[in-house]
């Protein structure tokens, strides 16, 4: 239970079978990238038909980052005595060896799962036990998808999904940007199955609707009517949907990724069925303000977020985080 309670996910050997959201797929080009999953360095680079590998960034030679290398033709090679890597993480080239000398067989780099969906690179550290959540909306042609940068926040990614599915922090946390117009007092939260893969609830907002939260909004009233729903996928992954009454759409998927038990990546995909006439960039300065002030808020919080039931007190609105609480803690216990 004292594990449990520290929340110490790096050592959680449950946790590395789900795929975690590393690095825009636009930011592995032709060098290797640099990233930390879990407490571990991982390094990622496009392989020689352009698929992304990911790997340990110790080079099995004389452990030296292989970040530091240079891609070739696809193939990874290392800084320090030039040993080169190919698809699947195969040592195809060790310089010292002499010619026509294969590899050592433990030469080869044990490479983690990699793919990409939503313009993002996700790795599994073991075997997957669940897939990536799927977002319909990402083959309708009605919606654009919006991808953010990858940013670094100094919280544990448990605190981070506690606050994405919390909406009783808006009118005090979100007072920059939609969080004045609500009522602070919540409306009964009723969980359910949003649908095979989000476990969440149902809710109404009245949100600010100033400067740039009119681009987000498409409406130019002073507040503006969202019905949103906030579910969870263990581990770490949000969806949020907001509908306006004019039929937009707006649906965020909010990524956590623990790079170590206090210290987690955050981006989020937004997808919109909108008429495509703002620009990407006006349209997401509306959430990547929103998400500025959560990350401020958290990093201010100290520690890893206690998932035991006791530690913290809840009132009725908490509860679809004491839910994901309670399913986080039995898939981590019961490993
Ligand atoms: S440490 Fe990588 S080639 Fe020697
Ligand atoms: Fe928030």
């Amino acid at each position: 239970m004292l594990a449990l309670m520290e929340a110490v996910l790096t050592s959680n050997p449950a946790l590395t079978g789900y795929w975690y959201a590393l690095a825009r797929s636009v930011e592995v080009q032709n060098a290797p990238k640099s990233a930390r999953l879990l407490g571990r360095d991982v390094v990622l680079w496009r392989g020689p038909t352009g698929e992304v590998i990911a790997a340990p960034d110790r080079c099995p030679h004389r452990e030296a980052p292989l970040t530091l290398g240079v891609v070739n033709e696809g193939c990874l090679i290392c800084p320090y005595h030039g040993w080169t890597f190919g698809a699947d993480g195969r040592c195809v080239a060790v310089p010292s060896a002499g010619e026509g000398v294969p590899p050592p067989p433990r030469a080869h780099l044990d490479t983690y799962h990699a793919t990409e969906r939503y313009g993002l690179v996700w790795v599994c550290l073991g075997e997957p036990v669940a897939a990536i959540a799927s977002i319909d909306q990402d083959d309708d042609p009605a919606f654009r998808r919006i991808n953010t940068p990858v940013d670094v926040w100094k919280t544990s990614a448990t605190r981070m999904t506690d606050n994405f599915l919390d909406v009783t922090h808006f009118p005090f946390v979100h007072t920059g940007t939609f969080g004045i117009a609500q009522d602070t007092q919540a409306t009964r939260v009723e969980l359910c199955e949003l649908d095979d893969e989000f476990h969440g609830y149902r809710y109404q907002v009245t949100a600010n609707n100033h400067s740039v939260g009119m681009l987000a909004s498409g409406q130019d009233s002073a507040v503006v009517y969202r019905t949103m729903t906030s579910g969870f996928a263990l581990p770490f992954t949000v969806r949020s949907t907001i509908a306006y009454d004019t039929g937009l759409q707006h649906i965020l998927l909010l990524l956590s990724t623990p790079i170590d038990d206090v210290t987690s990546y955050f981006t989020f995909v937004v997808w919109r069925n909108d008429d495509f006439s703002q620009s990407a960039e006006e349209i997401i300065r509306f959430d990547l303000a929103i998400g500025a002030e959560d990350k401020l808020m958290l990093e201010r919080v100290p520690g890893v977020l206690p998932l035991d039931q006791t530690t913290l007190v809840n009132v009725q609105a908490d509860r679809c985080s004491v839910e994901w609480r309670r399913q986080l803690s039995a898939l981590m216990m019961a490993t």
